[in-house]
């Protein structure tokens, strides 16, 4: 399920984290790419030690703890810290698949859901989309600045080369409760069928309450904690 996320941050959160990025030694993004990746991957990063990374992280952390479709779409177990990527004209990245495993510290995270957070208003640049493949075809995504895609993390994906002006984002990875794409895309789909239903008939509805139920269960079923 590749899901757009609108304003995850704030006008003034976004222009929060541009201020304090201007300031960061920004440093070749291979140091995080993979053997295979790294042959792709042409763009600049804030180390993932830097205290003002920490910093934005937590902030981006505490939005997306409160964003309630980001919940029930990536039914986070963690949440990789956020990095920070940029990609000035000529920067790019090929098609990749993301590492399965990544390591915070000595903390392995699996990487169930992939998530860009765009810091850069489009009119801003030229090129930089991110573009995800999925059985349907080519999905090319570039959102004003706040607001975040997330989509599995077992899709083929790539950045286009920037070709005016440059494009700031942060990224991360989810690993969530439930690990298939297919199935957290059915839990979505039924929690937001729990709302509308509650928000027409009343949380007691018998209707809401047998739908919680499946919910619940098929949540029981299929997660990992
Ligand atoms: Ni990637």
């Amino acid at each position: 399920m590749l899901l757009h996320l609108e304003q995850v941050l704030s006008t003034e959160a976004v222009a929060q984290c541009r201020r304090v990025l201007e300031g960061e030694a920004w440093v070749d993004g291979r140091i995080t790419a993979g053997a295979q990746s790294a042959l792709a991957k042409h763009n600049l990063q804030v180390p993932q030690d830097a205290p003002a990374a920490r910093e934005l992280g937590e902030l981006i952390l505490t939005a997306l703890g409160r964003h309630p479709q980001f919940v029930s779409a990536a039914l986070p177990l963690k949440v990789y810290p956020p990095l920070f990527n940029r990609y000035d004209v000529g920067m790019g990245f090929g098609a990749h698949v993301d590492n399965a495993i990544r390591f915070a510290g000595a903390q392995p995270y699996r990487t169930d859901v992939s998530a860009t957070l765009f810091l850069s208003d489009p009119d801003d640049y030229d090129g930089g989309e991110l573009v995800v493949e999925d059985a349907y075809g080519e999905h090319a995504v570039k959102l004003p600045a706040g607001d975040m895609i997330i989509y599995p993390a077992t899709s083929l994906h790539r950045v286009e080369a920037v070709t005016r002006g440059s494009r700031w984002a942060a990224f991360f990875w989810v690993q969530s409760m439930v690990r298939a794409d297919a199935q957290r895309s059915l839990l979505y789909d039924l929690d937001g069928a729990i709302q509308a239903t509650a928000a027409k008939l009343g949380q007691s509805d018998p209707a809401a309450i047998s739908l919680t139920g499946a919910y619940n269960n098929l949540l029981r079923m299929w997660s990992e904690v």
